[in-house]
């Protein structure tokens, strides 16, 4: 049974149980239905099994060894993923999102952070290259080491994920890839390719491209089962409307007509005509030939009602994503148009 046809069940039980709400007590009456399927681990649903069923089919259409859904984002996945992976050390970025430091520092790990240069001329990092992991590697002499990166950055650039996971595997050094901005990559020829078939873990948050709600997320594995870790780091009274959510979110991201709607918002934000700066098409980066980012970000704003999601000196970053509408982009061209783009 699928997680969420268990939630459509019905019963006449009664629960003298968690949680305390009943399924009726609905203190915010919008959310109603969301108190009606918020279910705990009880006989008459028991539904640890629905999950796992679940979760076995989506590493089937992934393609890994195991796939986990995550109802405490990216962060949790990437804590989880350091200690299933079992490393003594860990090579992390010093600029990466502060999970990683974390993670590390709660698997008693031997810290080892690397510096990446910043691009001056649009105000960001970029990813890591397969010469700076080339480098990092040399100085490994330690087994039991993962390379934790984030591919893509915040800013949509890519690394060479193939290259890096070839390269890791000659080193004998365990892969971590931080893809929790590239929940599309795996469903769509036309964004950079997703690590989870190559890493040895990948984390990636439904919640921030790919139309899932806050904070649904994914670890993926093709080396130790994760369980043991996630049970260290998570609730042991999960969503399972949230956890449903997840299921019919990868349902319809490998659905024919989930693929289409990817194919459309890729295709309508072509038709924006904007220069290529980076390797992900869905996180519009504007530099503007004459306005700072900071400038443009809020002329956007106050003149359009267009709100960014980051901003800079030098560049503004707008995240496109499977609710971003034509009605929106088509705003946004008219926006651009005005400011000479
Ligand atoms: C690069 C990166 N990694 C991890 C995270 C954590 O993701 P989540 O919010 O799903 O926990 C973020 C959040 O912004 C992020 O930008």
């Amino acid at each position: 049974m699928s997680l969420i046809s268990l939630l459509k069940r019905k019963t006449n039980k009664s629960f003298f149980t968690t949680p305390s709400h009943g399924g009726r007590l609905f203190l915010f009456h919008k959310f109603y239905q969301w108190y009606k399927k918020d279910i705990s681990e009880v006989d008459a649903y028991n539904p640890t099994e629905a999950l796992k069923n679940a979760e076995s089919r989506a590493s089937k259409i992934y393609g890994t060894k195991y796939t986990k859904f995550l109802i405490n984002g990216s962060t949790s996945g990437i804590i989880a993923a350091i200690m299933a992976s079992e490393c003594k050390n860990i090579l992390i970025w010093d600029n990466a999102h502060i999970c990683h430091k974390n993670g590390a520092e709660l698997a008693g790990c031997n810290i080892m952070e690397y510096s990446l240069p910043k691009d001056e001329n649009l105000g960001v990092y970029k990813t890591i290259t397969l010469d700076e992991v080339k480098n990092l590697l040399l100085d490994i002499k330690n087994k039991d080491t993962a390379l934790l990166i984030t591919s893509p950055t915040y800013e949509g650039f890519a690394a060479n994920i193939e290259g890096i996971s070839k390269l890791c595997r000659q080193h004998d050094v365990k892969l971590i890839v931080d893809e929790a901005h590239g929940a599309l990559y795996p469903f769509s020829d036309e964004l950079p390719e997703s690590a989870v078939k190559y890493a040895d873990y990948t984390i990636q948050s439904l919640h921030k491209t790919a139309g899932g709600i806050n904070p649904t997320a994914l670890l993926h594995s093709n080396d130790n089962n994760p369980d043991k870790a996630l049970s260290k780091i998570t609730t042991t009274s999960p969503s399972y409307p949230m956890l449903a959510t997840i299921e019919a979110n990868i349902n319809y991201l490998n659905s024919s007509k989930g693929k289409k709607h990817l194919r459309h918002l890729i295709s309508d934000i072509r038709q924006l005509n904007l220069p290529t700066i980076n390797d992900d098409i869905t996180k519009i980066l504007l530099k503007h030939p004459t306005m700072s980012g900071f400038e443009l970000s809020e002329a956007l704003y106050d003149k359009y009602g267009i709100e960014d999601e980051r901003t800079n000196e030098k560049t503004t970053l707008l995240l496109c994503g499977l609710g971003t509408t034509k009605k929106m982009l088509n705003k946004l061209k008219k926006a651009l148009n005005n400011m000479s783009f």
